[in-house]
């Protein structure tokens, strides 16, 4: 692997590459969302009108409140590129859990869409080291380059200079989703506990106040995961959550092994079926039959779908024990190598990365622009939240959603994870996840 150091160290390698201490705001931080800029340009560039014929764009947002942010998308890219017919290949299922088997098998066939949907960091550098995308330094420079994208994310999506796809948002990970109706039912206060050993606790009050799903996950592995990761995070601390991702590194570790009791435990408070997939098990919480969920920031959209007001029908924190980190991911749009309207597709990396594009997406997905100026006081309070914590607090990287691990590692430590569903043998998953840090973080 040519660029595993870089990739390894995710953003808050490279912040620390960086010469910064974390918890600060160094000036290499991502400025995201600082506000600034209160116009929404729209795309620059390219034919007027746009270059003509289809552009098919691939992505996992397909579904339910997934695709209202993809939908404001493809109505600016309408109007401003009304040469262009936009074909929606989207594939459902949350993380892309079914859409990334069928775009590797798209590109395997040589029948490439024209742009797709890879997560900045490991992830994209799969897509790199196969050589199914092409570089793409001249959008990326007639957005604005890095005085509007943040370095050390271009970083992350770069190799030898060539940048490789364009971020279109930034999701958080480590969010604890809260109904605060059934907190309070139960006499739970609804401030954030201290730390995890507090969430427990309120966990084991859910339940002896005959709560019977104190905590929703989906059957999905990708959620299971999700969750696990925001657990490690929370009982290792951001820096030796960082170093597990260090080419080498050992996840052979009494902390690893803590982490998995912790997570076997709050497992114990959780469903076991009744939900597949992230909605439902968001939905669980929506409608009162959970207190708590983990999840992204695209619950965000979900809430919204439903009507929901943040503060008062729904809470959000940091997952108790990771406040203080940002736990990141971030959604790119690559050209295909062999895309059969590559024009096309340069039109539909313009509107992503546009400041335009990213205020109308991002505001409706959860998320929050990758741009710097995208005025914050345009979003709605959450997003303002995750803004504040993007700019402020230490960044950690997200397994589930590529940041962190690469598709076949992420994938591994899926499958222990579903097994420990099932089996729950603690020690069958610290030796899955040490066998699959040891086959794949070299
Ligand atoms: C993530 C993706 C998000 C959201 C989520 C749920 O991997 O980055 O944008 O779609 O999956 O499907």
């Amino acid at each position: 692997m040519r660029f595993k150091t870089a990739i390894a160290v995710g953003l808050a390698g490279m912040l620390a590459l960086a010469g910064c201490s974390g918890g600060g705001t160094p000036a290499t931080t991502p400025a995201a969302n600082a506000g600034g800029a209160t116009t929404a340009a729209g795309p620059a560039g390219g034919a007027e009108g746009g270059a003509g014929g289809d552009v098919g764009v691939f992505t996992w947002w397909a579904e339910g409140s997934e695709k209202d942010g993809l939908a404001e998308l493809e109505k600016l890219f309408e109007q401003d590129f009304p040469n262009n017919t936009f074909v929606n290949l989207a594939v459902a299922g949350g993380a892309g859990s079914n859409a990334k088997a069928k775009l590797a098998a798209d590109l395997q066939n040589n029948n490439p869409p024209e742009s797709f949907q890879g997560h900045a960091g490991a992830e994209l550098m799969d897509y790199i080291d196969a050589d199914q995308i092409e570089p793409v330094n001249d959008i990326i420079d007639e957005l604005g380059g890095d005085s509007v994208f943040p370095k050390n994310l271009l970083d992350l999506i770069s190799v030898d200079g060539d940048i490789f796809s364009v971020p279109s948002n930034v999701h958080r990970s480590n969010v604890v989703w809260v109904n605060p109706a059934v907190l309070a039912e139960a006499g739970i206060s609804t401030d954030a506990p201290a730390d995890l050993d507090a969430w427990i606790a309120d966990l084991e009050k859910l339940k002896a106040a005959g709560v019977d799903t104190p905590i929703s996950v989906g059957t999905a592995a990708w959620t299971q995961v999700h969750l696990f990761e925001s657990i490690l995070l929370a009982e290792l601390g951001t820096d030796e959550y960082n170093k597990l991702f260090e080419p080498g590194a050992s996840w052979d570790t009494d902390a690893v092994k803590s982490a998995v009791s912790k997570y076997a435990k709050v497992l114990t408070y959780a469903n076991t079926g009744g939900a597949d997939d992230w909605p439902a098990a968001t939905v669980m919480v929506i409608d009162g039959k959970a207190g708590y969920n983990i999840m992204g920031d695209w619950a965000v959209a979900e809430f919204n779908s439903k009507n929901k007001t943040y503060g008062t029908d729904y809470l959000a924190w940091p997952t108790p024990g990771t406040d203080g980190t940002f736990l990141f991911l971030a959604d790119s749009f690559t050209l295909a190598k062999g895309a059969k309207n590559p024009e096309g597709a340069k039109d539909w990396l313009r509107l992503v990365g546009s400041a335009e594009g990213q205020k109308a997406f991002n505001i409706v997905k959860g998320s929050i622009p990758a741009r710097t100026d995208v005025a914050a006081g345009d979003f709605p309070e959450y997003q303002q939240s995750a803004m504040t914590s993007f700019k402020e607090d230490k960044i950690a990287s997200s397994i589930a959603h590529g940041a962190a691990a690469n598709n076949a590692w992420n994938s591994e430590i899926g499958t222990a994870i579903s097994k420990f569903w099932t089996d729950k043998d603690e020690a069958g998953l610290v030796s899955g996840l040490v066998a699959a840090a040891d086959k794949n973080n070299k």
